[in-house]
């Protein structure tokens, strides 16, 4: 069987050894040591002032809508995974979706202005694939009309535009460290920011509203994350760009090996350096789709409708983004991960160009 995605594993004498020190100091989460190491080590990888380590990347997204104080309606794309769209609506907020551009298939920003109303308070777009929103013409329209903005960076780990890491565009950002993400914590996440204030916000937000033992300043929740976990993401972080290579030549074999597949890949857009953290294929029909999906299947193969249903389609929201939509049906993430195999990955071309070539058998 060949998965869709598989969790890096780092070596595990040197995870155990991490594990020895946890139960030596017999503390095991709510900020300790490994979990401060790792806001360190992630703080100098990335370039950043401030960052926080949390449980995962949908209470990151929860903690900065709550944090940024948003209330009404938050623009938002319907071209991300589920949890982008469900924080906003777990927030009390409402989600107002604006299509996407055709080729990067991130947040249009020439049609956000007229989705804005007196109800907007925010703007929530995704950095989808990893591919950089457009971050400047977004700002532009945010500061025209007093609106915050966050980006879910789920799947921009390690990625830069203009010399500067992708996390520090907008009021805040948030990252996943999910098992499946490019870096991970087996769970965990990230939030993001320039803003000294936001930060002692989110930090108080993530521990209850703790501050000190006896004092609570607002409704807190706890989205702490535990020394196991930062353990991992300790064991992981120094192996990024090992596994950032493979990635990029395995990214790059499935170009040369699909080169007559008659597909369409995102644009990067000006992204510096991308982490090819996903691969999707964007056929011609659903029909090209739900075809190559099932000869995989049936090779032993898994594939990814990601994203499908688009955001703006669940039982809770609604909006009219005729690009999303046509993409979400013809949209198809490969198998991508450190332990994939060249011959696996001939194996998985060699499919889609047999369904390709023999649509009806
Ligand atoms: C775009 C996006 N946002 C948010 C999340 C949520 O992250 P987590 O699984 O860490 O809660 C994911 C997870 O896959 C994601 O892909």
């Amino acid at each position: 069987m060949i998965p869709v995605t598989k969790p890096y594993l780092p070596n595990p004498d040197l995870y155990k050894k991490y594990i020895d020190d946890i139960w030596e100091r017999n503390w095991l989460t709510n900020n300790g040591p490994l979990v401060n190491e790792l806001e360190l080590k992630l703080k100098e990888y990335l370039d950043l002032d401030h960052l926080l380590f949390v449980s995962n990347g949908t209470i990151a997204l929860q903690l900065a809508i709550k944090a940024l104080g948003l209330t009404g309606e938050i623009i938002t794309t319907p071209f991300s995974y589920v949890a982008t769209t469900s924080s906003i609506v777990w927030e009390g907020c409402t989600p107002v979706f604006v299509d996407i551009l055709s080729e990067k298939l991130t947040i249009d920003p020439k049609k956000i202005e007229a989705a804005i109303t007196s109800d907007t308070t925010a703007i929530l777009a995704t950095h989808v694939y990893g591919i950089p929103c457009e971050v400047e013409a977004i700002q532009k329209i945010a500061n025209k009309h007093g609106l915050k903005v966050i980006y879910d960076g789920a799947h921009a780990f390690g990625i830069r535009v203009k010399g500067k890491s992708i996390f520090e565009y907008g009021d805040i950002s948030t990252c996943s460290f999910h098992a499946t993400k490019i870096f991970h914590s087996i769970e965990g996440g990230a939030v993001i920011t320039k803003n000294p204030e936001l930060l002692r916000k989110m930090a108080l937000l993530r521990n209850f509203g703790h501050d000190g033992f006896d004092k609570y300043t607002g409704v807190g929740i706890n989205a702490k994350n535990s020394e196991f976990h930062a353990a991992m993401g300790l064991c992981v972080l120094p192996e990024f760009n090992i596994i950032l290579q493979k990635r990029k030549s395995q990214y790059e074999q499935y170009k040369t090996l699909l080169i007559h597949l008659k597909v369409d890949y995102p644009s990067l857009g000006t992204v510096e350096s991308y982490n090819f953290s996903y691969f999707p294929i964007i056929f011609q029909s659903s029909e090209v789709l739900l075809s190559s999906m099932k000869a995989l299947e049936e090779n032993g193969i898994g594939s990814r409708r990601y994203f499908y249903p688009g955001l703006n389609q669940l039982d809770y929201t609604s909006g009219a983004c005729p690009i999303s939509d046509d993409i979400c049906l013809r949209v198809l993430c490969l198998p991508l991960y450190h332990k994939l195999g060249e011959e696996e990955q001939r194996m998985i071309a060699r499919i889609l160009l047999r369904v390709q070539n023999n649509p009806n058998t």
